[in-house]
């Protein structure tokens, strides 16, 4: 095995390495000789834990009062649900399609609501979004939806855009990777595989008085209020996952909240975007303004590479660099936890391959 493994994969991703330290060193022993996977959520020892982890979250992204944090399960595709049962009434509701997963979701509230959508990027492959004065927003939408990091075309909305609706984002990839206003914001979701953690655990920051006494004729399992007034207890609670959250929000605090993870993510990311930008063999084609600073896919120039580089990457300990099976080519997910060394490994093995192959 090579000395050192980068797993550049989009989600399962990598995790901090004291992360799974901490994991290994109390996982036979959280509470009185019984591991964490053993536990009740309703045990005192996890109820600290879980509560903990909330004020945790809450300071990292300075979420007030007059939010709740849910830990939920059922993915980020379980919110494509959500959201419109929860928030459309019946009614309509603006969407932005600029990638994969925000015309899934699109699809999905076609089933609870009347869907509008704003603008489609699809007619350009999804490397660009449309002029906000060229969208048509509908007059009384009851949320306007867009999805802040499109993880397999690697485009991300920096800004958020400036409407007079609730706005909702599916931060899958992009929560916790730069300070965000949160106070602009109606709904955010993110599934944790990502930056937060592992599979199993979806957070919901969503403004109470969209939620509370609404909804009421969805089964309690589907009603965000239920899941608030419940502490996110309803049912079993994916204990395990929502503790490795806790542990991952720990370690962001430590390395300096979000202004550091920031800084951290934009220096990895100019790094690599302007090596590609510089060579001849590779390359990415969104609009630079709307580049991803997590989920970096290029293709190569010359025909025939791709498998010899990616297995050649993968021998060197550069694993799970295959573009997403529906767009293909290549794609570096480098999230807060990828350390910049491994992006420099990167781009000097592209440099070596490019050297080699041209
Ligand atoms: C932006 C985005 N939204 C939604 C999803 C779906 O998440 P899940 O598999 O947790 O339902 C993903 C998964 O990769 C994603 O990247």
């Amino acid at each position: 095995m090579p000395i050192n493994v980068y797993n550049f994969s989009a989600g399962p991703a990598t995790l901090p390495k004291s992360v799974i330290d901490q994991i290994t060193d109390r996982l036979d022993n959280f509470t009185d000789g019984m591991s964490i996977m053993e536990i009740s959520h309703r045990s005192v020892a996890f109820k600290d834990f879980a509560s903990e982890s909330e004020s945790n979250l809450r300071s990292l992204l300075q979420i007030d009062d007059s939010y709740a944090v849910l830990f939920l399960q059922g993915g980020a595709t379980q919110q494509f649900s959500m959201v419109p049962m929860n928030l459309a009434n019946q009614g309509t509701v603006d969407y932005l399609i600029t990638g994969a997963w925000s015309k899934r979701a699109a699809n999905y509230a076609k089933y609870h609501c009347n869907l509008n959508i704003v603008a489609d990027s699809s007619d350009n492959n999804f490397i660009d979004v449309s002029n906000p004065a060229e969208w048509v927003n509908s007059k009384n939408a009851e949320y306007f939806y867009y999805c802040a990091n499109e993880t397999i075309h690697g485009l991300e909305i920096h800004d958020i855009p400036e409407v007079n609706v609730p706005v909702v984002s599916d931060m899958s990839s992009t929560l916790c990777t730069r300070p965000i206003e949160i106070e602009k914001y109606g709904l955010i979701f993110a599934s944790a595989q990502k930056n937060l953690g592992i599979a199993g655990l979806t957070i919901v920051i969503v403004k109470k008085d969209l939620i509370i006494d609404k909804a009421k004729d969805l089964p309690p399992l589907l009603r965000y209020d239920a899941h608030y007034q419940e502490k996110s207890m309803l049912n079993t609670s994916p204990v395990f996952p929502w503790y490795v959250a806790g542990l991952v929000f720990e370690w962001i605090l430590e390395q300096g909240g979000l202004d550091a993870m920031s800084k951290l993510n934009e220096k990895k990311a100019s790094l690599l975007y302007n090596y590609i930008d510089n060579s001849i063999l590779y390359q990415n084609d969104v609009n630079p303004k709307f580049r991803s600073w997590v989920n970096i896919p290029f293709t190569m120039t010359q025909d025939g590479l791709e498998e010899n580089f990616l297995k050649t990457a993968s021998d060197v300990g550069l694993k799970n660099l295959k573009g997403h099976r529906t767009v293909g080519g290549m794609r570096a997910s480098v999230y807060n936890a990828m350390p910049i060394k491994a992006i420099e490994e990167l781009i000097a093995f592209m440099e070596d391959f490019e050297n080699v192959n041209l």
